[in-house]
Formats: structure tokens, C-alpha cells, sequence
């Protein structure tokens, strides 16, 4: 197994590997464990029918359900990401970590690559370990005593004119919930492996527990601007083939919608994860 970095802060390249069939468990010990320092890992020239890429992700733990999308009604554990040749919005744009707006969010995401367009359609990921390094000890004592309130983007945009099934128009949306509720979670989170600090703020956090919308808004908005600064990411460029896994307790994510007229498609999985803790606030 070869493991290339691709930014001095974030992500890795994994070569050398088939994830299909009986990966001998010292193999998957040294993935997992760059899973964990890189934050996302992208395995270049996998061929992966559905059945193999959920017996993969069966290896990092149990599979999550997305509450907003169907999955293939053959193997419903995976969830197809569609954006055709007429479509003009994509899944997953914005940064956001899978899930946040549960109070239960997901561990990790696989994404595996089937059709991607000529050029177009990378992935960016940035570090929420840095994010929360490289805030000032006085912005990091105030982030751990905070709470931000999170809400699903079909949620958020209930009432408006676009609904969730318009938005995403090629993929199998669910009805938009009409009575999501806000999950809360500590905006300094202590991640349950490495026992590091992430600053835990993404797209679905909309509000911060105890503060008006006008006092939060501002602060939210830095702390997003903060965590995506070029230094805090790195850019995934996918090919037919390429198998991508992050930890979204440690990264966001970005699909980048710079493709119209060309088609993309992806099966992606998540493990189900546990409540969030917060790092200690006299740490
Ligand atoms: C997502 O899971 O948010 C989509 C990522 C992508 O399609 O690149």
C-alpha cells in the first residue's frame, strides 16, 4: 500500500489496494489508521459492484440510512448521487459534514466514482482539526463553551420556493420533513479516536444555543470563512474507479458544481455514528 499526501494539511492518495474480496485485517488496520491522520483517503482504480462496496464499508461499522434520499431499491444501504446533463443544482455542495443535522451525525462516508465528467465535479475537503488549531487561544476558549443549533438544507429551505425534490431533480428524494428539529451540538467537539479537538461548524449550523439569530450569524459566518481558508484543504480530483472515505468528524466537504451540460454519478455509503461530546472547556 502506497500513501501519497495531497496537501500538507489534509488527505492522502492510496494506491496498491483492492478493497474488494477478503482484505487481510492488518491491510485494513494501516487504512483505517490513515483514514484517521489524513481525514480522507481517496483508493484509485477500485471496480466495486454495490454489494462490494457496502461489504467494504460493513468493515468501519454499521450503515446509516439517509433520512432525505432512497437508496437503489437493490441494495438500499447505497445511496446514488446523480447530476445529469440537464440538472444545474448538485448534491453536496457547500461545506458541510454528513449528518450534523442529527443529533447522531455519521462517522464516515464512502464515495465511490462511476461516471465523472470530463473535467469538473472535484470534491474539496477542509480541516476541521486545523480550523480549530489555528483560531487564537481566546477564540478557542470562547468556540468550546459554545453550542451551535443545526438544521437539514431540505429543512431549511421548507417554505421557500425550492423544494428538496426540485433541487436534487435526478436523485430519489423523500418527502421534505416537515417537522425536523434542530440538533445541537458542542462547536468544539472531541473526536471519539483521536481524542483531538475539531471545531464543529458547518452549512447546517444555523444558530447557536442562548444567542439571538443577529449575535450568532456573524460569528458562525467567520468561523466557516476560518475553516475554509486554501491552507485548511485539499482538492479531490475523481476518476471512474476512485473509492473516497472520510471521517467526517475530523473534515468538511464540498462537491463543486462547475459541470452543467455533463453528467456525474456516484454511490456513496455512510457508517452511522454516535451522540457528539464536547472537548473539555477548561482544556
Ligand atoms: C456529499 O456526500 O455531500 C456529496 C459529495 C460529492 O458528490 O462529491
Amino acid at each position: 500500500m502506497q500513501i501519497t499526501r495531497l496537501t500538507g494539511t489534509l488527505g492522502a492518495e492510496v494506491t496498491g489496494i483492492q478493497v474488494s474480496g477478503d482484505m487481510p485485517a492488518a491491510e485494513f488496520d494501516a487504512l483505517k489508521s490513515a483514514l484517521l491522520r489524513h481525514g480522507v483517503i481517496a483508493i484509485r482504480d477500485q471496480s466495486l459492484t454495490p454489494a462490494e462496496q457496502l461489504a467494504f464499508v460493513r468493515r468501519f461499522g454499521d450503515i446509516h440510512f439517509h433520512p432525505h434520499v432512497h437508496g437503489l431499491p437493490e441494495q438500499p444501504e447505497v445511496m446514488e448521487i446523480l447530476k445529469t446533463e440537464t440538472d444545474t443544482s448538485n448534491f453536496g455542495s457547500g461545506w458541510h459534514t454528513d449528518q450534523m443535522f442529527l443529533t447522531e451525525p455519521a462517522n464516515y462516508t464512502c464515495l465511490y466514482g462511476l461516471e465523472i465528467p470530463d473535467c469538473g465535479g472535484d470534491t474539496l475537503f477542509a480541516c476541521m482539526r486545523q480550523g480549530y488549531r489555528t483560531l487564537s487561544p481566546a477564540m478557542q476558549r470562547l468556540a468550546r463553551s459554545l453550542r451551535t443549533l443545526n438544521r437539514s438544507v431540505a429543512s431549511q429551505m421548507a417554505g421557500r420556493s425550492a423544494s428538496a425534490a426540485k433541487t436534487f431533480s435526478s436523485m430519489r428524494a423523500k418527502d421534505a420533513p416537515a417537522d425536523e428539529t434542530l440538533a445541537e451540538h458542542p462547536m468544539v467537539r472531541l473526536h471519539p479516536e483521536t481524542g483531538e479537538p475539531v471545531l464543529y461548524v458547518g452549512l447546517h449550523s444555523v444558530g447557536l444555543a442562548g444567542f439571538s439569530e443577529a449575535e450568532a450569524k456573524p460569528l458562525l459566518d467567520f468561523l466557516m470563512q476560518h475553516q475554509a481558508r486554501p491552507e485548511n484543504t485539499c482538492r479531490l480530483r475523481w476518476q471512474p474507479g476512485t473509492l473516497a472515505i472520510w471521517d467526517n468528524r475530523s473534515v468538511l466537504h464540498n462537491a463543486i458544481n462547475d459541470y452543467h451540460g455533463q453528467r456525474r454519478r456516484m454511490h456513496r455509503i455512510t457508517v452511522k455514528g454516535g451522540p457528539t461530546k464536547a472537548y473539555p472547556e477548561a482544556a
